[in-house]
């Protein structure tokens, strides 16, 4: 594709991209359980006019631009605040929770090259359940991975096994709060302190939930739930704590682009801080990944947390809390259905012994929800996670007694599908592949036996995936990394 010759009208423009969204998932009226986040039409559209107001503002220097730090200034501080991080305390603001996670995991690791440098071999503790970004900040700084396994039950961290996993190569260990997958919160009161007495760095994943817990645990004392059944603490307020992401473009419901990782301390995010005057351009300082940092971000997380307010996050959280509790009634009591553990916020997912969910996905795909297939997995003790599908409630009006006609009917019409997960003769040519390259006709052969069919324009899906998630299901990771690999290199092609 080359550019238009002479530029196009604006309406031209407009439409054509209105057009490419067709094909996009719809989530306007609450049928996507997941990717989105709304808050409802007033809050977001607020949220789109300041973005849009400061889009072109550049956070890239602070002196430049001393709106961009005020706003940034004063989101950390309403966050520091609603987080218990006290004196002393500081944050950025960052793009979302990879790019939070990525700097609290590379400060981390500075700050141990800086305070125990007889570490060579850095390492970091982590339950399986965290979020696949520090997979990602491990392979980016280098850092070995210690995986836990978690209660099979509840799928909760557990205190003693990631105790005895921390050692004197540990840089950091991490929690979640919650994890994504099933919803749930690590215990952060007994496994920070426990990093705390052996001076290791202890970070809370609550990019999901760090927001919307306080409101969720202020709803639940309201209502008079025991102590013991409420939120438990997992902010600053525990002691061991020493950073914590929390995205704001998740259950912030700010506009995308928006997050924050706090430190307890200056002297680790000084840890996570870039700064280069070592080269003949201007001189660089950048607390986060970025350099260049429109103001957009910044300015749409500012305006929908001033807009929406303590009273209008707690109105949005009791809804959401109302519908995930009617929700989960109501898909727990289907025939042949689970929900996995129990879940602390309004996101959960469901499993079965009896049919394939993957085919309850795309039959509820079908009907027009999108719910969100999650592959089994085999953890590093050889504890088997099933194969799930997840739900992250995100409309103030979720549409729950449609949603359990159609996920009835669904799970009905689950049960007369074929099974489609690998025969024997393709795991049989999957072990003879096995290690070779994914690519041309192995990569295209792959593919074509779940339907993908790659052609010269790129790659084309087919409408049901059970097929494609059985087969990823049933791949050991490093095989399957290497599919998904492949992959993306036949979706994202130069257009011609
Ligand atoms: C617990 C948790 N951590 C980190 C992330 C990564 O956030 P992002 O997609 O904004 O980079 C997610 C995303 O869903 C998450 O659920």
């Amino acid at each position: 594709m080359s550019l238009p010759t002479h530029g196009l009208d604006r309406d031209t423009v407009l439409t054509t991209l209105a057009a490419y969204k067709k094909r996009d998932v719809p989530w306007q009226g609450g049928q996507t359980f997941a990717y989105i986040y709304d808050p409802g039409a007033e809050a977001m559209a607020v949220g789109k006019e300041a973005f849009a107001s400061f889009l072109t503002e550049n956070a890239l220097d602070p002196t430049v631009y001393p709106s961009l730090m005020r706003l940034e200034n004063e989101i950390i501080g309403m966050a520091a605040s609603h987080l218990n991080l006290g004196e002393g305390g500081c944050g950025s603001f960052t793009s979302g929770g990879t790019e939070s996670i990525l700097l609290a995991v590379k400060a981390a690791r500075d700050f141990a090259r800086a305070k125990r440098p007889e570490i060579t071999r850095p390492k970091m503790v982590l339950p399986v359940t965290a979020h696949a970004a520090f997979h990602k900040a491990a392979r980016y700084f280098d850092i070995e991975l210690h995986l836990v396994e978690v209660d099979p039950q509840t799928f909760r961290a557990v205190p003693a096994l990631m105790e005895a996993a921390l050692d004197e190569r540990t840089i950091l260990a991490v929690v979640s709060t919650p994890s994504y997958a099933h919803g749930v919160i690590d215990p952060v009161t007994e496994i920070a302190p426990l990093c705390h007495a052996r001076d290791i760095p202890c970070h809370v994943d609550a990019c999901v939930g760090g927001w919307m817990l306080p409101f969720w645990r202020r709803l639940q004392q309201a209502e008079g739930v025991p102590e013991a059944d409420q939120i438990p603490a997992f902010d600053f307020s525990v002691p061991g704590v020493t950073s914590l992401s929390m995205d704001l473009h998740k259950y912030g419901f700010c506009p995308k682009g928006a997050s924050v990782v706090l430190f307890r301390d200056q002297a680790m995010r000084a840890a996570a801080t870039f700064a280069c005057s070592n080269w003949t351009g201007y001189t660089i300082i950048n607390p986060s990944v970025q350099s260049t940092k429109s103001g957009g971000p910044l300015a749409g997380a500012w305006s929908v947390m001033r807009f929406l307010g303590d009273d209008g996050y707690l109105t949005l959280t009791g809804r959401l809390r109302e519908a995930t509790q009617a929700l989960i009634a109501g898909i727990g009591a289907v025939e042949g259905i689970e929900i996995m553990g129990q879940p602390d916020m309004c996101m959960f997912a469901f499993t079965s012994t009896e049919l394939d969910v993957f085919h309850v996905a795309d039959e509820m795909k079908a009907r027009g929800w999108y719910i969100q297939p999650q592959l089994g997995y085999t953890g590093p003790d050889g504890v088997r996670y099933p194969a799930n599908v997840h739900l992250s409630l995100n409309n103030r009006d979720t549409k729950v007694e449609p949603f359990l006609k159609d996920f009835r009917e669904a799970v009905q019409a689950a049960r007369g599908l074929p099974d489609v997960r690998p025969g024997e003769e393709l795991h049989g040519m999957l072990a003879e592949v096995a290690g070779q390259p994914m690519e041309g006709e192995l990569l295209e052969g792959l593919l074509a036996v779940v339907g993908v069919g790659v052609t010269d324009e790129g790659a084309e899906l087919p409408e049901r995936m059970a097929a494609v998630n059985r087969l990823l299901d049933a791949l050991p990771p490093k095989m399957n990394e290497a599919l998904l690999t492949g992959f993306l290199g036949e979706l994202y092609r130069p257009a011609r």
